[in-house]
């Protein structure tokens, strides 16, 4: 095997967010404020893998190249033998300062609602809803009355929060996670909740616990006028088999209550295996009308011991929500990476209206772990079309047609390292329409990760992939028959993190 054994692999991305070192999992309160994104998340300052749970920040002025701030959360041990872990939640701008934090004329607060992870000896663990507030971005002051909810329970956490503008009120939205329920809270001054409602427990996919909410509205994309609320959750995965995921449901809220259309569920977001706790960015500028969701790149399954090196964990890039109706007459949701993800093509390194493949055709001009690759596929007799991705020696990551089931697929079992646990080496799956039509593929290859888009992002697909080597191949197949593969390009991505 031709596997670079003398380099020492970091598998740090070069265009997905990772923090400057330690451990990451989900994101929290992405939000632009002060001209600036923030993303904030799930950080544990003392190591790599998950431990004291606090904030961590960054602020980015395109959403791909950000700047590392100082930890914006963090408990310290108060000596009674108590300590707080700051969970996830959502950071909102209190533009007309109905919490009363703004103190000066003027003063926007950024206000942080969290779960207040309490272990305290001798009674145990619970979880309540709670609040800090910053008037610059950075430095946060802790409320002196939280909690805001605490229903003296465990579970009970993610908070995601929006201002409802048609009853001016602010809407949160909570996950039960044992009873596979969120709830609705309402409040006008972002301190004192009311309960609305509840939704969950007959829907949906309930093979893993419920975590991490959101909820937004939407256009859908091929029915002018009309627009449909969403609801996302994070628990199950379309293989179940313990595996996490992302799913969905659309209907409408009415500022009370969410009723979910009556759609075949469970629908998920994501077919891949890493893919998790998205929530949606608040506060966009006023005419950036666009639902651009962030996800974290990994699973609980293997999280801790992914081979990655002096930190753990990462985003996903941008990703623009839309709706569309589908050749069903069924709601569904597609996600595909913004126009700032586009952005980061460097140099076109290869381009070709048309290629007719039997067996394997190496792309020439192509080595490299950084791509952006585009190409469409024409639907042949073959069994098998696709193509090799980060090729070295006999290992490889494969993305195909599979025409048998007619399923996009990723085979990550042979992509390099796959040992470090049972549950890595697979191989996903997500059903293609049942027609004929051209297949659109955009594949990121980011050094330890790909994302893969189909039809302008009906069928998603993330996977984490070790390669053992930086030196790689890439080839396009076809089985038995030849595959003709038009409007290939592929462009060199730029670095944004380094
Ligand atoms: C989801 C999650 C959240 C929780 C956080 C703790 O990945 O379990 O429910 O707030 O991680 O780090």
């Amino acid at each position: 095997q031709s596997v670079d054994s003398t380099k020492v692999m970091t598998y740090r991305p070069a265009f997905h967010f990772a923090p400057p070192n330690n451990w990451t999992n989900d994101p929290n309160g992405l939000v632009f404020y002060n001209d600036q994104y923030h993303i904030f998340y799930q950080y544990n300052p003392e190591g790599d893998t998950w431990g004291h749970m606090s904030w961590g920040h960054a602020t980015s002025k395109d959403m791909m190249k950000w700047e590392h701030q100082p930890v914006a959360l963090q408990d310290y041990p108060n000596g009674n033998g108590t300590t707080t872990m700051f969970f996830s939640g959502t950071a909102v701008v209190d533009k007309n300062n109905t919490s009363g934090f703004g103190k000066k004329d003027g003063e926007i607060p950024l206000v942080a609602i969290y779960t207040a992870h309490i272990d305290s000896s001798g009674t145990g663990i619970s979880q309540n809803q709670s609040l800090a507030y910053s008037l610059d971005g950075k430095q946060f002051t802790r409320y002196d009355k939280n909690p805001l909810i605490d229903l003296h329970t465990k579970d009970f956490r993610d908070p995601k929060v929006f201002w409802q503008e048609q009853f001016k009120q602010w809407v949160m939205i909570v996950a039960k996670p044992l009873e596979f329920k969120v709830q609705f809270y309402a409040s006008p001054d972002l301190k004192s909740w009311s309960l609305l409602s509840e939704f969950g427990d007959k829907f949906g996919d309930k093979s893993k616990i419920w975590e991490c909410p959101d909820i937004f509205e939407l256009p859908v994309e091929n029915e002018p006028g009309t627009t449909k609320w969403v609801i996302t959750v994070s628990g199950g995965h379309p293989q179940q088999n313990g595996n996490l995921g992302m799913q969905y449901f659309i209907g409408n809220f009415d500022g009370k209550t969410f009723t979910p259309d009556a759609l075949k569920y469970p629908l998920y977001l994501d077919y891949g295996k890493d893919f998790y706790a998205g929530i949606i960015f608040n506060n966009l500028p006023d005419n950036d009308k666009r639902k651009i969701m962030i996800g974290w790149q990994n699973s609980w399954e293997y999280a801790g011991v992914t081979p990655s090196r002096g930190f753990r964990g990462q985003m996903s890039v941008p990703r623009e929500l839309s709706i569309f109706k589908n050749e069903n007459s069924e709601y569904r949701i597609k996600s595909f990476p913004t126009k700032e993800v586009t952005s980061y093509r460097g140099q076109l390194l290869a381009t070709q209206n048309s290629v007719a493949v039997t067996g394997s055709k190496l792309l020439n001009s192509i080595s490299g772990s950084k791509l952006d690759i585009e190409f469409v596929i024409k639907r042949s007799s073959a069994e098998q079309a696709g193509i090799k991705l980060l090729k070295h020696g006999e290992n490889q990551t494969l993305v195909y047609y599979n025409k048998i089931d007619n399923t996009l697929k990723i085979d990550r079992t042979k992509s390099g390292n796959v040992d470090f646990s049972p549950k890595f080496p697979s191989i996903e799956s997500v059903p293609l329409p049942d027609t004929n039509d051209d297949i659109y593929i955009r594949i990121l290859v980011d050094r330890n990760n790909i994302e893969v888009f189909a039809n302008g992002g009906n069928q998603v697909m993330t996977d984490l992939v070790f390669p053992l080597s930086e030196k790689v191949s890439y080839e396009l197949f076809s089985t038995e028959v030849a595959t003709t593969f038009r409007d290939l390009n592929i462009w060199e991505m730029k670095s944004s993190m380094e």
